[in-house]
């Protein structure tokens, strides 16, 4: 990202993290309550665990705003972690001790049964730490809340356009959703447990959970997201760091436990015809509006298999992302690993708090992602020091987007 940039910092049970956002303009309008229900959106879902229950998190804006605008500079958040002043780790000594910042002479247990699946074994190797804690506390996905955070602020900036983006969860563990992304109730989706659209799915994928719960085990499953209304050209085909499919790619697969990523008819096409994959190209009087777009699009297709992407650009179609994440690693039931001490095979892997699957949580996060790099491509394409001018801009360049004789 260069022009929205973001970066967080924190610890899963340190005093808290902190987000940190450059690029938008000045005359946006933000607030706290705004920020603060993507947050929750993000701690819902069946089979998450204890801790969703404890955190209700709030991320307090400290810099960059003014009388509920932004102001042009570094727009910084902080979101406390609640667990902190009060809570133990799992070897029963209080998180202020446990990750004190100043030396501590209180006693506490290193992690060293190393935990497959996660940061640990690299970490602690790259790093030269004897306590795993020193990569857990970091490589934990606590952090994605710092990315909501900051998500919520690229979704204000990208209301400004009508640009609107939403998820639902595809497949849980081997149940799959059969709701088509074009019909789908968004409200429906935010109130159902697992945010899948489709409600049989969704009682097969609750029992899935508990069966997982039961046998002390953990499931992975796909999300997708769509986003309407993007104007045509955002990205660019010039050079590979500038296209839009690979900043979105990446930017997806930063995400904990995301292990692949899909645009439109995805991986899928590879079994396909070329005739039967690409998007034709109709004339704008064979178009109509289908309600979910708000500007004419100058040069509408029959179908969207490429995900509204082409050449690293978008085609003005809905963006259509798809991930997939990995089990959680976490298992209750732990795995047989190592023991950093000795080096010796021990029967189970240190266990910390976890959940059984996180899928509706990472279609959350995704679309804070997915979110940022669009607002990234917008700034990069219509510049604009205030609100308002990147406005104009956008509307300036829609009207030279249609055919040019
Ligand atoms: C929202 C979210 C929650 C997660 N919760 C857990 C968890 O409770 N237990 C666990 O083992 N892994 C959890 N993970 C996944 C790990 O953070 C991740 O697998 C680990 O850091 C290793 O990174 P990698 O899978 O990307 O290689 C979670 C990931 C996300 C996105």
């Amino acid at each position: 990202m260069g022009e929205f940039r973001f970066f967080s910092a924190g610890e899963s049970h340190g005093p808290g993290l902190t987000a940190h956002v450059e690029g938008l303009p000045a005359g946006l309008e933000v607030s706290e309550t705004y920020i603060r229900q993507d947050l929750a959106r993000r701690q819902k879902g069946y089979g998450r665990g204890r801790r969703q229950q404890i955190e209700t998190d709030y991320a307090k804006i400290t810099s960059g705003v003014r009388h509920g605008l932004t102001i042009g500079g570094p727009v910084s958040m902080f979101i406390e972690n609640r667990d902190f002043s009060t809570g133990k780790g799992p070897d029963g000594v209080l998180w202020t001790d446990e990750m004190s910042i100043e030396p501590s002479d209180v006693p506490y247990e290193k992690i060293t049964k190393l935990r497959p699946g996660h940061a640990d074994t690299p970490g602690i190797v790259k790093y030269s730490q004897d306590d795993a804690r020193n990569i857990l506390e970091r490589s934990s996905a606590r952090e994605s809340a710092a990315r909501v955070a900051a998500g919520a602020l690229a979704r204000t900036f990208l209301k400004q356009f009508d640009i609107e983006i939403f998820s639902h969860v595809s497949a849980l563990g081997d149940v799959e959703s059969h709701a088509d992304i074009n019909e789908i109730d968004w409200s429906a989706v935010e109130s159902s447990q697992l945010r899948c659209a489709d409600s049989e799915a969704e009682t097969k994928m609750i029992q899935e959970i508990d069966s997982a719960k039961e046998e002390g085990d953990s499931l992975g499953g796909v999300f997708e997201i769509i986003a309407y209304n993007l104007p045509i050209g955002l990205g660019s085909h010039t050079q590979w760091d500038k296209k839009l499919s690979s900043r979105l790619a990446g930017s997806v697969m930063s995400i904990n436990a995301v292990k692949g990523v899909e645009f439109g008819a995805g991986f899928k096409q590879a079994r396909m015809r070329g005739s039967a994959v690409h998007d034709v190209i109709r004339p704008i009087q064979e178009w109509s509006n289908d309600g979910k777009t708000k500007f004419n699009k100058p040069w509408p297709r029959r179908s969207n298999n490429s995900g509204g992407l082409e050449g690293g650009m978008t085609t003005g179609e809905p963006l259509i992302v798809r991930a997939m994440v990995k089990p959680i690693a976490t298992i209750m039931n732990a795995l047989e690993t190592v023991d950093l001490r000795t080096g010796e095979k021990v029967e189970k892997a240190h266990y910390e708090r976890s959940d059984i699957t996180f899928v509706p949580t990472c279609a959350v996060i995704g679309e804070s992602m997915v979110m940022m790099v669009i607002a990234d491509a917008i700034l990069e394409k219509f510049g604009g020091d205030h609100i308002n001018e990147t406005t104009t801009n956008l509307a300036n360049y829609l009207e030279s987007a249609g055919p040019r004789g």
